[in-house]
């Protein structure tokens, strides 16, 4: 076998590599073996492209590297949980803006006349995709990290001018097919990051999570663009695998919020807060039943089955420590108890289940809705940490609603209900949540780490 055989082969292997990777991450067991195998994967691909013959300029590449591992080993290693989101946006931006100029340098490099127009076209691709989902995840990162407001930035015209920005991409792309120009082509990037930006502005910070997912979703297919501009088989199958499952996250995420892609991307969701009772952080005139912790307390303790609802607050809070140190002691008293995990619940898809497997809390505590459903009926408590939206009936009863088909955790089934949260607040979606005036809801307000500690000492008081 010659070396040239022998890199080729490695390449399958690494994409080999990726494809079990992706299929190990789908699960919490096997997930940390997912990670392990896709890195694998990547080290093969870059070792091998050392060994690529024609290859010079090691320096630079091994500087550039040096760069990346300096800039990207510390933040990965020292981000918390819930800056997670940012970390990936980030981490997409830099993916899609390096396929941008991969595909840029190969287009200056190249000699003028020599590209034949198929090829102008792969250049093109990988220009205005990459440096859409460069700029876009910029802003998104910027969102999500606050450095700007997370409400949805929206101004008249707004769509009309995004439309106009696309069609002058569209235009001025079919006029470097027939007639390339440098000029052109960086006309055509520099529209591409301004629709990147225009394109988010209006896209609320809570949403953003599936916008990155999207973006990501660019980014592999600017990079397999690059992949064929380069020749580079590897690439076009790393690319087409982020392009693919980036896709399919996407789709998931919109179903389990029971809205469509185009609804999340263009309705501005979240500007309006349409909570009457709750915006200011009150009941309004509604009375809702509060306890102290002492009381939830007794109400936990002498019960038989207790579900907990992590959501978004929890995460905030950083309270799955304090969630699990609670259950163990529930279930220490004989107490059944288990966590009903919604697939949005939080600001990431599978946030909830990350949080808490850091908190070590067995797999088979984590129950997916369709699994914990059946449940609440049976439950003598249903504890609902930092969750609004994903447990609100309007979801299922008020067809008027925005997030009316929004499938929801069955909390209005169980006998009790307990809300920890802060104030009369609403979540994400800024409605009303009926569940908190019902009569056989209790809140307790406070922090959910501070409440949880409480409980927590109030049980072994008992
Ligand atoms: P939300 O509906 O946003 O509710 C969070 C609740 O947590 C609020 O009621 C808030 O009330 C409370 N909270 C905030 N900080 C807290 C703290 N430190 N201690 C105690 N409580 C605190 O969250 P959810 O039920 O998890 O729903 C998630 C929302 O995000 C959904 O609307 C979903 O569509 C959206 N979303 C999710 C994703 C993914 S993939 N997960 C992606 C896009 C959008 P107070 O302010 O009164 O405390």
């Amino acid at each position: 076998m010659n070396l040239d055989t022998g890199i080729r082969l490695a390449y399958l292997i690494a994409a080999v590599c990726f494809i079990l990777a992706l299929k190990a991450l789908s699960g919490p067991k096997t997930a940390r073996a997912g990670n392990l195998i896709g890195a694998a994967g990547m080290a093969l691909a870059i070792g091998m492209t050392f060994a690529t013959p024609s290859l010079s300029r090691f320096g630079l590449m091994v500087g550039a590297m040096a760069i990346g591992v300096v800039i990207g080993l510390p933040a990965a290693r020292l981000v918390k949980m819930t800056a997670m989101p940012q970390m990936v946006a980030a981490f997409n931006g830099v993916g899609g803006g390096a396929a941008a100029l991969i595909a840029l340098a190969e287009f200056v490099k190249a000699t003028p006349g020599s590209l034949a127009v198929y090829q102008v076209v792969e250049v093109l691709f990988g220009i205005v995709v990459g440096s859409v989902s460069f700029a876009g995840s910029a802003v998104a990162f910027a969102k999500l990290q606050e450095l700007m407001t997370g409400r949805p930035i929206t101004y008249p015209g707004q769509q009309v001018l995004n439309g106009v920005v696309a069609t002058g991409i569209l235009g001025l792309a079919i006029a470097a097919c027939l007639s390339p120009h440098n000029w052109l082509i960086a006309v055509i990037g520099i529209l591409g990051l301004l629709f990147g930006i225009a394109f988010v502005l209006p896209i609320g910070g809570a949403d953003v999570p599936v916008l990155i997912s999207l973006l990501n979703s660019f980014t592999g297919l600017a990079v397999a663009a690059s992949g064929f501009v380069l020749h580079s088989v590897v690439l076009v199958v790393a690319g087409t695998l982020v392009g693919a499952s980036g896709t399919l996250l996407t789709r998931m995420m919109s179903a389990a919020m029971g809205r469509s892609l185009p609804n999340i991307l263009f309705s501005a969701f979240g500007s309006v807060i349409t909570a009457t009772a709750g915006a200011d952080g009150t009941s309004g005139d509604r009375g809702v039943r509060s306890a102290t912790a002492e009381d939830v307390a007794v109400l936990l303790a002498y019960s038989q089955k207790v579900i907990i609802v992590p959501g978004y607050g929890l995460a905030v809070a950083q309270a799955q420590h304090s969630a699990r140190e609670l259950a163990d002691l529930l279930q220490a008293r004989g107490v059944e108890v288990f966590y009903a995990i919604h697939p949005v619940a939080g600001r990431m898809p599978g946030h909830m289940n990350v949080l808490l497997a850091e908190a070590n809390v067995p797999y088979d505590e984590l129950k997916e809705m369709d699994e914990a459903n059946p449940e609440f009926q049976s439950a003598d408590v249903a504890l609902v940490v930092g969750a609004n939206d994903v447990v609100n009936p309007a979801a299922k009863n008020s067809p008027g609603s925005p997030i009316y088909g929004m499938p929801i955790l069955a909390v209005d089934e169980a006998r009790n209900i307990v809300f920890l949260k802060r104030s009369m607040r609403p979540g994400f979606a800024g409605i009303d949540n009926e569940l908190l005036f019902d009569p056989k809801t209790t809140l307790l307000f406070g922090d959910a780490k501070d409440s949880l500690t409480k409980l927590v000492a109030a049980i072994k008081a008992l």
